[in-house]
């Protein structure tokens, strides 16, 4: 079937000293195959959360998620470390590029953790690079680039193993409209050509646009916006 992830009536608070702070409560949504979806919602809505809950990072309080017909946070640690590494490519919204490794080892390191060999990954690097224009960049230190190729790397770094499902937080953040462009024809590319099913949370509208179905996340939930 074409069900991918299913996300089942999460719940998840967080304390800060006697205050409860409820964040997500009760959501739902359903990702199939090749699905292109957007989030949007106010910041402290808890876009982040809902997205590192769906990525195997955070455990909800309540609730399951469902990764190719299996409960994600049933797996040992281990088996979610891989399944993070190999089947969930991740756009954090203040992208962990490494610091000490250069451009080319940065996209690398999730293929080398799978154990590919390093000319291979080399070469899948470098390829990669050159499709976004940055293959002269490649031995640079991630501190040396600007805002829009740290998060094109950051993108990069995500889609090297070919995940199933790409989540990215704010993958255009504070970047203009052209390097913000840059961006969204990367992922428009991916979507069309891999099938990669992406979720994308955003606070830009016009970002939001270019996703096939759009959902809003306030009070804690969900709600579908008219199809586009
Ligand atoms: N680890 C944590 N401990 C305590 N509170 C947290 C933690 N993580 C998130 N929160 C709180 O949960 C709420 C939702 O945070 P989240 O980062 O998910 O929001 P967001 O919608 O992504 O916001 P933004 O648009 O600003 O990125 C916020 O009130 C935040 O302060
Ligand atoms: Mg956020």
């Amino acid at each position: 079937m074409n069900n991918l992830l299913s996300v089942k009536d999460i719940y998840k608070s967080f304390h800060s000293g006697s205050e409860e702070i409820r964040v997500l409560q009760g959501i739902d949504l359903e990702v199939s195959k090749g699905d292109f979806i957007s989030i949007t919602g106010p910041s402290g809505s808890g876009k982040s959360t809902l997205l590192h809950i769906m990525g195997g990072l955070e455990h909800p309080d309540k609730g399951e998620v469902i990764l190719n017909k299996k409960p994600l946070y049933n797996h040992s640690d281990k088996e979610l470390a891989r399944i993070r590494n190999e089947r969930i490519g991740f756009v954090f919204q203040f992208h962990y590029l490494l610091s000490d490794f250069t451009v080319t080892e940065n996209i690398m390191i999730p293929l080398l953790i799978k154990g590919i060999d390093r000319s291979i990954a080399l070469e899948s690097s470098g390829k990669l690079l050159k499709m976004v224009d940055l293959e002269n960049r490649a031995h640079s230190k991630p501190a040396t680039l600007s805002g829009g190729e740290r998060q094109r790397v950051a993108v990069l770094r995500a889609i090297v193993n070919q995940p199933s499902l790409l989540l990215a937080d704010e993958p255009t953040g504070d970047l203009d409209y052209e390097h913000a462009k840059a961006i969204l024809d990367l992922l428009r590319g991916l979507h069309r050509e891999s099938g990669m099913a992406i979720i994308i949370v955003t606070h830009n509208k016009r970002v939001a646009q270019i996703a096939k179905k759009t959902y809003n996340l306030v009070d804690g939930k969900l709600e579908k916006k008219d199809e586009v």
